[in-house]
């Protein structure tokens, strides 16, 4: 039974293309099935709902009524259109909170935060994971031979809204229990972090604090394992509902809607528990804070969701009007709600879920715009995204299921990113923007990128970023070693090898430790350009870099680019070295665009010739069952001409502003 409607959700799984984020409960059940009419001649086939409705849902305790999304999931079903329902573990009702006030997170300051927003929760308490408990098998049980229902999103965006995630007593507990599991005993923890320095040494687990505000800095090896321990919490807050859904409805798919390369949860570990993986993404970003993100930067963002599980994702939110808070964004202009649908696919989503239906009336999200405008009636943005729905769906179809294998890879970390944030060495050095700058590079010679972890095989890419490898274990110094060796071309950078797993200074070899061996090189002295920047000298011409200067003693390898200003003229900036099959280039700072292009045209020889291509339109292509498909995506509000490869026709192409045009190609 089980089985067959297992085959039954893959079979409708497969259809799914275009949904929207809705929230009957927003809405008089009257209005329902004008709804699901108008979402149905959109072509809409599944919607997402409920991940906030934990009042409707028990308005007591103990009392579930599910009645009404009963009714909500037959309307939506009756216009053919399948449900993803929230568990809405994000919104603890105010009879829960007055009941068991210590449910609510308390900040750094030791200050609790009060009821209202959301996830006005800990995460740890004991009560509320009761709660939840109760309240996710009760839906579970209700929800699973609903035909309609095929999935599950847990909680929304976790992470989000935690930004130093709670500082609770029992937060601090479960710390002191992670850490013993951890190290063992006590005196081990004092040996790795160093908690001599300052009498900090501790006793007993006990005693180890939550990062609350300190007269001065904390121990940076407290800070980093706090952090791991966040983001192993999430985890396991996620993974204990996942686990309730999987046992009573197998069937159906368990899904979250991740945030790019958001940081305070390591998305390898959680999607372990994901059938698969979903991604929110806002291109305009957030109203408070505009232009919001670069094309390139989406598209990084698309690339890593697809990359944690290595499987086409679902969009879970994509933004379909004007954001806004007390102030309100830019309207996406006649195009764009379609350029970005477009991007998605380009990037493997294999279905795409706008939020939201419709602008809400009330509450602290009512000029965050969705398709739909207040009055509820259908105008450009409505029409424009049932025009991209007509012409997208035919090459989804071709492309479902079907995962784009990237050519590079750059590693990413959870812990580096974290490591670089605690003590980002220069106030602008950040990791993902640094991991930004090298995807640019690749995104514009319109090479696909996978991200890979630290635990994932090298082997299979020909080319590994792996930008401020800050934190150094003896594990990856031989994965790198090894890849290397086998002729792998890796790319390290600035600040490589700095600091032990556990955030303390290594000193046994010269920077930058084991790697040097490959690398062929060794930093004889480093300089952080603070307001300041150097002139840099590669293949006859002229550059600048900044934020920091390794200063590189070439031992084997060959110097690229040297410094050209400073006491340090003339020295090693970036270096490449042949060692055994491999090749290693070490860069050393913070290269302007130009260099960058210079050096990765030397990377990647064979895309040296094809630019400069017009960095307005992007040129992705993807792989379908039948066809190739070149995806041409003029991000700019201008026309803009691109000139596309031999092996697509080699021409001139003109694009209207935020044109959208898909090459089809039969597969030779
Ligand atoms: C997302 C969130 C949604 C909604 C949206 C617009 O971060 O998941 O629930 O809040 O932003 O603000
Ligand atoms: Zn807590």
């Amino acid at each position: 039974m089980k089985e067959n409607m297992s085959k039954e959700t893959a079979k409708i799984m497969k259809k799914i293309r275009f949904g929207v984020d809705y929230y009957p409960e927003h809405w008089p059940r009257e209005r329902w099935e004008t709804d699901g009419r108008l979402m149905e001649e959109l072509g809409i086939s599944v919607v997402r709902m409920a991940e906030f409705a934990w009042h409707k849902m028990e308005p007591r305790e103990g009392e579930y009524k599910f009645e009404w999304l009963d009714e909500a999931v037959r309307v939506m079903g009756a216009h053919g259109i399948y449900t993803v329902l929230g568990t809405p573990t994000a919104a603890p009702p105010a009879w829960m909170i007055e009941k068991h006030p210590q449910i609510l997170p308390v900040d750094s300051q030791g200050q609790q935060k009060g009821f209202g927003g959301r996830h006005h929760d800990c995460q740890s308490n004991e009560i509320y994971r009761t709660y939840i408990r109760n309240l996710v098998t009760a839906l579970a049980e209700h929800f699973k031979e609903n035909p309609f229902v095929i999935g599950w999103q847990i909680d929304n965006e976790l992470g989000n809204s935690h930004e130093d995630l709670c500082m609770c007593s029992s937060c601090r507990d479960h710390f002191a229990q992670w850490l013993q599991k951890k190290y063992g005993t006590i005196e081990a923890l004092n040996e790795a972090w160093g908690t001599v320095f300052w009498s900090q040494t501790y006793d007993h687990f006990g005693q180890v604090p939550a990062p609350r505000q300190t007269p001065t800095a904390h121990n940076p090896s407290l800070l980093l394992n706090w952090k791991r321990f966040c983001s192993d919490l999430v985890v396991d807050f996620h993974k204990m509902q996942a686990e309730i859904i999987k046992k009573i409805a197998p069937h159906q798919k368990v899904t979250h809607n991740l945030m790019g390369f958001y940081d305070k949860t390591d998305y390898f570990k959680m999607s372990e528990d994901l059938d698969f993986a979903s991604n929110d993404q806002y291109p305009t970003g957030y109203y408070f804070d505009p232009p919001g993100q670069s094309p390139a930067e989406v598209a990084a963002c698309m690339d890593f969701i697809r990359s944690v599980k290595r499987k086409n994702f679902w969009m879970m939110e994509l933004e379909s009007g004007p954001t806004g808070g007390s102030i309100i964004g830019q309207n996406p202009r006649p195009g764009q709600n379609r350029l970005w649908t477009a991007q998605c696919v380009a990037h493997g989503a294999d279905a795409i879920v706008y939020f939201r239906w419709r602008t809400c009336l009330f509450g602290s999200e009512q000029f965050w715009h969705g398709i739909l405008p207040h009055q509820g009636v259908p105008k450009r943005r409505y029409y424009e995204i049932r025009e991209t729905i007509r012409q997208l769906s035919p090459v989804m179809e071709d492309l479902n299921g079907i995962v784009t294998k990237g050519e590079a890879a750059i590693l990413f970390s959870y812990e580096e990113d974290w490591a670089i944030q605690l003590q980002p060495q220069h106030p602008e050095l950040t990791y993902s923007g640094t991991l930004l700058k090298y995807y640019k590079q690749l995104y514009q010679r319109h090479l696909p990128v996978d991200f890979l972890p630290p635990e994932g095989d090298f082997s299979e890419y020909p080319v590994l970023i792996a930008p401020l490898l800050y934190l150094m274990n003896r594990k990856l110094e031989r994965k790198l070693t090894d890849y290397v060796k086998g002729g792998g071309t890796l790319v390290l950078t600035m600040r490589t090898g700095v600091m032990d797993m556990e955030n303390v200074c290594m000193s046994r070899l010269p920077l930058p430790g084991a790697l040097g061996a490959i690398a062929g090189v060794e930093v004889e002295e480093y300089d952080c350009l603070l307001g300041s920047q150097v002139s840099v000298a590669y293949g006859g011409q002229k550059g600048t870099a900044g934020k920091w200067c390794d200063i590189l003693a070439p031992l084997t390898a060959e110097t690229l680019v040297t410094y050209d200003s400073d006491y340090y003229k003339g020295k090693g900036a970036v270096t490449v070295n042949r060692c055994e099959a491999g090749l290693v280039y070490y860069v050393g700072t913070d290269l302007d665009e130009g260099a960058m292009e210079w050096l990765f045209d030397r990377i990647f020889p064979d895309t040296a010739g094809s630019r400069p291509g017009n960095p307005a339109v992007e040129q992705t292509v993807r792989k379908g069952a039948f066809k190739d498909y070149l995806f041409l995506l003029n991000h700019s509000a201008k026309p803009q001409k691109a000139a596309v490869s031999g092996s697509w026709g080699g021409e001139e192409i003109q694009l209207e502003p935020f044109e959208v045009r898909i090459l089809e190609k039969e597969r030779s």
